[in-house]
């Protein structure tokens, strides 16, 4: 038996037809005489009929039948009487009338049931993979990445891209997490690291004379998870040679646009709209802001300086900020639930939240009222009126950020500010190049060492290299990154002087990265590129809760596989072979 059609497939068009259908038991319903099952495939579900006055053998066959047994079924397309039409079902209209019944394959009772509403916890379902893969909610995420990465492959190379490999097994790439490692065998005591991103392959592709590339590329960086971090993922990344910044946002936005069109229905801003760091910073605390909703930080330093409020003058005195929330309506908030947010701001990092109520007649309601002028404070924050809550932080200018960006956050999920059906894309340009890491006592590189600086910012790198603007970009969606890119250091002299910036010795440059200061030497083009985060691009697309949910098979927190159970020990014989001996004190 072959089937003639999928279960999505059939309506009254084909009444009266003989088909063959194959397929999963979804369900049964036990009419008394008469059996119904829904068989279910990858493209819908159709009800099939089995009637003991037609055939009683063939009935007490359908009995057998317990979900998810694979079953071939032949019979008669029949229209439903009208009052049995299901509207929810593209086949909704039809029957099958089955005459035969082949059982492929028994199934054991599931460990969940396969529906979108799925009880089980996430371990269960990663667990048995297969089975919630059946489930119709991610068969449809499952089909989205595959149509985003095909737009993408049509859109890229309708515009002149190659889609080119580069090696998993190689060298250390910084992108600013730890490498895995692979052994080699023939090498003993010498690993490959797997790719933290497909970097320095591109740039020398670009030196190679590709000018266009691009790859749906695999990337490995073993550090914390989180909702949108996985230890093994997908970039849509790309490079392009004798580019701006704006060539390469251009291009970025208008593939997005189109891919969020086609795929999903969903209508991006033109042009999406863009913020250097600095600004991010002090609207929204945070260089991934969510646009979807207000609440901006407001900056009130300046009326600090007057204030006599000890915390207040003492932060400004350090070299501090002092920023605020504006909750509007907020005065209503109770008591109780206030100090519930002082101790959430203190989760993020806050030495405490003063705070204000503004009531009628500019009135001020607080512990600290008495050291705040009303007048003052109307002036520097003309926004304020009666009936808001004021929030303040005041310490230095990272943890300030931290905390009311963070806080932002908080408050526009617990008070619903946050509009969930819009969508706003967003460019931060004007990073700082390098960072001062006071742990490590160096400066560290904010993307990754091979960022070009701002060409009139190169002096800079001589007197005060934490000035230097970087000619990066990072798209943001919904508070996501979904990407970041740059222009790229195209010459060695201003390679080496980050290299030596970063702390790096000449040594220690040329065994890591020789292979591209030599490159650069021989005719090296300017060029920029970017990566977009595919599986965080899907899970917004797709209104999936977690990244984990758009990868086929993921990893849990703890970067392990409940499927497969990997990674496991491995034999003394291999490990020998390896030339490894595990010391697990
Ligand atoms: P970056 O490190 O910013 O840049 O990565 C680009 C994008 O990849 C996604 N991403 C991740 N997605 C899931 N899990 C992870 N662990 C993870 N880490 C990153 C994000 C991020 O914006 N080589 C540079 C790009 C370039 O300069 O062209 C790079 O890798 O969406
Ligand atoms: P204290 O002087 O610690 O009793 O704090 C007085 C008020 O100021 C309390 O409401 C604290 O929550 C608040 N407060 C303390 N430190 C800070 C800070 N760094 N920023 C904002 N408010 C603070």
């Amino acid at each position: 038996m072959m089937r003639t059609h999928h279960c999505g497939a059939l309506t009254r068009e084909q009444a009266g037809q003989v088909v063959t259908l194959m397929g999963w038991v979804h369900g049964r319903r036990d009419h008394g005489g008469i059996l119904f099952v829904d068989l279910r495939d990858r493209y819908g579900i159709t009800q099939l009929v089995f009637d003991v006055e037609k055939d009683a053998a063939l009935h007490e066959q359908a009995n057998t039948l317990r979900n998810e047994f694979v079953i071939a079924a032949q019979g008669v397309v029949r229209i439903r009487p009208e009052e049995s039409v299901n509207p929810l079902l593209s086949t909704g209209e039809i029957e099958i009338e089955v005459t035969s019944l082949d059982i492929l394959n028994p199934a054991k009772t599931t460990p969940f049931l396969i529906e979108d509403h799925v009880q089980a916890t996430e371990a269960l379902r990663l667990k048995y993979r297969y089975l919630d893969l059946r489930r119709p909610k991610m068969q449809r995420l499952l089909r989205l990445r595959h149509e985003v990465v095909y737009h993408i492959r049509r859109l890229l190379h309708g515009q002149g891209f190659l889609e080119i490999e580069t090696p998993i097994l190689t060298k250390s790439t910084p992108e600013g997490a730890r490498d895995y490692l692979v052994p080699s065998r023939v090498n003993p005591g010498e690993f490959f690291a797997l790719p933290q991103s497909p970097q320095l392959f591109k740039q020398i592709l670009m030196v190679g004379g590709v000018d266009r590339y691009f790859q749906i590329a695999r990337c490995f960086r073993d550090e914390d998870l989180r909702l949108d971090r996985q230890p093994e993922f997908t970039q849509i990344d790309l490079e392009m040679s004798f580019v701006q910044p704006n060539d390469i946002m251009g291009l970025v936005e208008n593939i997005l646009r189109t891919v969020c069109r086609d795929v999903a229905g969903i209508e991006l801003a033109n042009p999406f709209p863009r913020f250097t760091y600095r600004q991010a910073l002090s609207r929204y605390g945070t260089d991934k802001p969510d646009r979807r909703f207000g609440l901006e930080l407001h900056d009130l330093t300046p009326m600090a300086r007057h204030v006599t409020f000890k915390v207040f003058r003492d932060a400004v005195e350090a070299g501090g900020i002092v920023m605020g929330l504006n909750v509007k309506g907020g005065a209503a908030i109770a008591r109780s639930q206030i100090d519930r947010l002082i101790e959430v701001a203190k989760g993020f990092g806050a030495k405490g939240l003063a705070w204000v109520k503004i009531a009628e007649g500019w009135t001020l309601e607080s512990a600290i009222a008495k050291y705040l002028d009303p007048d003052l404070l109307r002036r520097t924050w003309p926004e304020a009126e009666p009936g808001d809550l004021l929030l303040f932080v005041a310490d230095g200018p990272s943890v300030v950020y931290e905390v009311l960006g963070r806080l932002r956050l908080h408050l526009g999920e617990e008070l619903q500010l946050i509009k969930k059906d819009r969508w706003e894309p967003l460019w931060i340009t004007d990073f700082p190049l390098l960072e001062y890491d006071p742990t490590e006592q160096r400066y560290v590189a904010l993307h990754h060492p091979f960022t070009a600086p701002y060409p009139e910012d190169i002096p800079l790198l001589d007197t005060n290299p934490a000035g230097v603007r970087a000619q990066a970009y990072d798209l943001v969606i919904n508070g996501f990154e979904l990407g970041g890119g740059s222009i790229r250091i195209h010459q060695r002299e201003t390679q080496q002087k980050v290299f030596d910036l970063l702390g790096m010795t000449k040594e220690a440059a040329r065994e890591q990265f020789g292979f591209l200061l030599e490159a650069l030497e021989y005719g090296a083009p300017p060029h920029g590129g970017i990566a977009l985060g595919l599986d965080r691009l899907v899970m917004l697309l797709g209104g999936a809760e977690s990244i984990r949910d758009v990868i086929p098979f993921p990893k849990t927190q703890k970067a392990q596989c409940l499927m497969t159970e990997a990674p496991s020990p491995v034999s003394r014989e291999q490990l020998k072979e390896l030339h490894i001996r595990l010391d697990l004190d």
